[in-house]
């Protein structure tokens, strides 16, 4: 049983890396570390399936890893991995096993084998029916789908761009807000178009909602077999039989949504980039999820992550993570990331449900590469907040323009440069400011470009960013939230937080058109007022 291991502040390597971290970590100094360690890139460099990661310019040193291995094994991480594979209840206050790892195992290896592969097999059938667009007659395929129904197919369709169909185009509703479906469905005739209503309860308000408005415009177009333009992927195959859509792709409960993307939830994907192409996406992820699971944990690269994690939201006390993927396609792997670590690690009580005296997930956020360079990457470098970065680079491009390829790796090395080696104020008093007012005397003016340095920050590498690198990536990620979850003693698989909103939603959404605000606060009550036109 899981919760027999303690809480990560009631071991002995707590206390001690606490004493670790006032002697040894708060005053770390990359570029002395650099200069004493000839060899630290070298150490620090990690290989992995399909990634490589350069970890040597974050704030750790030997004796740091060895304490948060030592962590972790008094944690039971191993035994908490391993319980997790095997298919063990770990998601405890909903009673369900956490599986998404079998969702990539080859035929006859992960528990549900017969029954994944049987629905992986007829999905990609479908999907190659599709992508025969003679024959199927369709051009446009719309994902209606919000949270782990949208934002996976939504991330990975972009980033496999170059393997994508190209008579095909995609599209991604998943707002309430019918500015998203609106201009979706104004490009769009029903007999070229194929929905898939995405919803692993199948009564998601907003996707209900837009499935409603979709099937509405269906009909009001002319359009002809809800059957064959409307299929449903879900756990709720009932619901999506009463709603009439008898074509569905079923997963499992023991799926959470932010870690669906590899079950029927990627179909939008699977018919993107075809069955051999996905089929690659599940094996890299797969592959990645070997590394996890025998991997020694001192050279297990997510497992150092999520170690790193810790040591930096509840020793440095970092709050936040910026995730710069220098490769456009990717555009949407921060929002990704967002849900899968927020939603599964945003949590404030311990597995016992006792509220916890330590921080859980940072907040995860970012831009492509160059473009954050160029409106948040002033803060990342003189801000008064450290926030440690994590530059995704890509070896080889998919297009033919070498030399943007050149500039864009050399604007992600020179960033991760900048932020460890930052710039004195003697360095700048020596330099011109042409742009600096010549009211301002040098001194002042060098106390403005003076950069503080020592940054952390992570790189990883991709040989190429194909469906199989991308699988081992996301895989990766998902290890990586797993472990820091496992150290801090959470349920990184319930979502509780989502609750009270949706029920409030349900209380206001008749007031709005009744006007009726009996007992609600004073500022809802006056919103209200607001929004009905009242006041003006
Ligand atoms: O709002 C939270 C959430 O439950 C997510 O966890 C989930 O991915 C999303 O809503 C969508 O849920 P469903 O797939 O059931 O429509």
């Amino acid at each position: 049983m899981t919760t027999a291991y303690p809480r990560c502040d009631r071991t002995t390597v707590w206390a001690a890396l606490q004493g670790h971290f006032e002697a040894h970590g708060r005053d770390f100094d990359l570029r002395e570390a650099f200069g004493r360690d000839p060899g630290r890139f070298e150490a620090w460099s990690f290989e992995a399936p399909e990634v490589f990661a350069d970890l040597s310019r974050n704030l750790i040193d030997v004796a740091t890893l060895k304490l948060l291995v030592a962590l972790a094994e008094e944690c039971g991480l191993p035994e908490r991995r391993d319980a997790m594979l095997r298919g063990e209840p770990i998601n405890h206050t909903e009673g369900r096993a956490v599986l998404h790892t079998a969702l990539r195992a080859p035929p006859g290896a992960g528990p549900h084998s017969a029954e994944v592969h049987e629905v992986l097999d007829r999905m990609l059938e479908f999907a190659e029916r599709v992508r025969d667009v003679a024959s199927s007659g369709i051009r446009h395929v719309v994902n209606i789908g919000i949270g782990g129904s949208d934002l996976g197919p939504q991330m990975a369709v972009p980033a496999l761009d170059a393997f994508v169909h190209p008579q095909l185009q995609f599209h991604f509703v998943s707002n309430v807000d019918g500015h998203d479906i609106a201009p979706v469905l104004r490009r769009l005739t029903p007999e070229q178009t194929l929905f898939i209503v995405a919803s692993k309860t199948f009564t998601t308000q907003e996707t209900m909602a837009n499935a409603q408005v979709a099937r509405a415009w269906f009909l009001a177009h002319g359009g002809r077999d809800i059957d064959r333009h409307f299929v449903a992927t879900t756990t709720n195959v009932k619901a999506a039989a009463e709603f009439g859509i008898t074509t569905t792709f079923g997963f499992w409960d023991w799926v959470g949504g932010r870690y669906s993307l590899w079950s029927a939830i990627g179909l939008p994907l699977a018919i993107a980039i075809g069955a051999e192409h996905f089929r690659a996406l599940l094996a890299g992820a797969h592959a990645m999820d070997r590394h996890f699971a025998e991997a020694p944990l001192a050279r297990n690269l997510p497992a150092v992550l999520g170690l790193l994690d810790v040591w930096y939201r509840n020793f440095h006390r970092f709050t936040s993570r910026s995730v710069a993927p220098y490769h456009q396609g990717l555009k949407r792997l921060p929002a990704y990331l967002q849900q899968l670590e927020m939603e599964s690690n945003g949590k404030r009580v311990d597995l016992q449900g006792e509220p916890l005296p330590y921080a859980t997930s940072p907040v995860v956020w970012g831009e492509p590469g160059t473009n954050g360079q160029h409106a948040y990457f002033q803060m990342l470098h003189q801000g008064t907040d450290v926030i440690p970065v994590e530059f995704i680079l890509v070896r080889r491009p998919t297009h033919g323009h070498e030399d943007l390829h050149a500039k864009l790796l050399a604007n992600g090395l020179a960033q991760a440069q900048a932020l460890m080696r930052g710039k004195t104020t003697e360095e700048a008093m020596l330099e011109k400011a042409p742009t600096a007012s010549p009211a301002l005397d040098a001194a002042t003016v060098a106390r403005h470009r003076t950069f503080p340095g020592n940054r952390p920050s992570t790189t990883f590498v991709l040989d190429q960013l194909t469906p199989r690198s991308l699988g081992a990536l996301i895989a990766m990620y998902e290890h990586r939230v797993f472990t820091s979850g496992a150290l801090w003693g959470i349920n990184s698989f319930d979502q509780w937080g989502v609750e009270l909103g949706k029920a409030l939603c349900n209380d206001l959404l008749p007031r709005l058109a009744s006007g009726d605000t009996a007992g609600l606060d004073a500022s809802t009550a006056g919103l209200i007022g607001r929004l009905r036109g009242a006041g003006r």
